[in-house]
């Protein structure tokens, strides 16, 4: 790999030292490299991510982000090194994960209404199992509405799950999305530019919400985001892929201006505000949407 040697993500002593159990890491890269088309777009990954852990996937356009979560998957396949994901094989872990792919956007005409999509993730791979007995059945449902609830109300979308989810606001309908990655409770959620496309407000709400899910839920979240400063007060880790590879490890030891500037080729500075939080400054490409722009509705 050509990137800078991977610092180890920071030695926890409170939570153990190597002879922890694979399920207190539920996402680990171990010198893994991807292939596409004959070209490597990245190679020599290390992560560690703990349980409960809220930790961003960074980078710029086209390096390797959203591979390195279908790798977490097992949709993509490694040319070397290992993936371990919740103690097994990627791929292996199903229900247990909840995934949130890059941008899709909803057709203004669509009359699904948002509670209906968040119940998708419940009844996903449900349809045509032969039900076993109507009373099992019964109190299934009883649970999966009780747990429908639960989840619109954690997102706050109460007001708005019973619009057509194609005329309800971006930010909105990524809230429902967020809703049905996580109607399984899964113990990983794998977030693909969740913030992407939404104006900053609601980058800013969105991004507390998933950290609050994290927390209040006892998830561990690996998000790709393309900005760092709306959700860097909130992270545990950071991964930075770039330049063919990636350098994982606390926000602190990785967020420097010296480590930035090296991986992105350009002088990158990172400020402490008055109140301590750490602000990037001219990370290229930062994100161009600054509109609300999948709202659906007539304008
Ligand atoms: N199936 C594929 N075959 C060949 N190249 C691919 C394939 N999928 C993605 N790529 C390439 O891999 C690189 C990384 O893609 P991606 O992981 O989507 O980047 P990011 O999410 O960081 O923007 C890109 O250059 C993309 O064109
Ligand atoms: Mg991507």
């Amino acid at each position: 790999m050509t990137a800078p040697e991977p610092p180890e993500a920071s030695p926890d002593t409170a939570s153990g030292g190597p002879l922890e159990a694979p399920a207190d890491y539920p996402l680990r890269f171990e010198g893994a490299a991807v292939v596409l088309g004959g070209r490597t777009i990245w190679s020599g990954v290390n992560l560690d991510v703990r349980a409960g852990e809220f930790v961003a996937v960074l980078g710029p356009n086209g390096v390797g982000k959203s591979t390195l979560v279908k790798a977490a998957l097992g949709v993509v396949p490694l040319s070397a090194g290992r993936v371990e994901v919740l103690g097994g094989e990627p791929g292996a872990a199903g229900r247990a994960i909840g995934y949130l792919p890059q941008r899709r956007s909803f057709d203004g005409g669509l009359r699904i209404r948002g509670i209906d999509v968040v119940r998708l993730g419940l009844d996903g791979d449900r349809w045509g199992v032969p039900l076993p007995g109507a009373s099992k059945f019964f109190s299934r449902r009883r649970h999966d509405d009780e747990r429908l609830d639960e989840v619109i109300e954690l997102v706050g979308a109460r007001s708005y799950c019973e619009r057509p989810i194609g005329q309800v606001s971006g930010g909105e309908q990524q809230r429902l999305l967020i809703a049905q990655a996580l109607v399984r409770r899964p113990k990983l959620l794998l977030l693909d530019e969740p913030l992407d496309s939404l104006d900053l407000p609601n980058q800013s709400s969105v991004a507390a919400l998933i950290s609050r899910i994290c927390r209040e839920e006892g998830v561990t979240v690996v998000m790709v985001a393309h900005d760092v400063n709306p959700i860097l007060t909130y992270l545990d880790g950071v991964v930075y892929v770039a330049k063919g590879g990636a350098v994982s490890g606390r926000p602190t030891e990785v967020i420097t201006s010296t480590t930035l500037s090296r991986l992105y080729d350009t002088p990158i500075e990172v400020l402490t505000t008055s109140d301590g939080r750490l602000v990037v400054v001219g990370q290229p490409e930062a994100p161009a949407h600054h509109s609300d722009r999948h709202t659906g509705l007539p304008r």
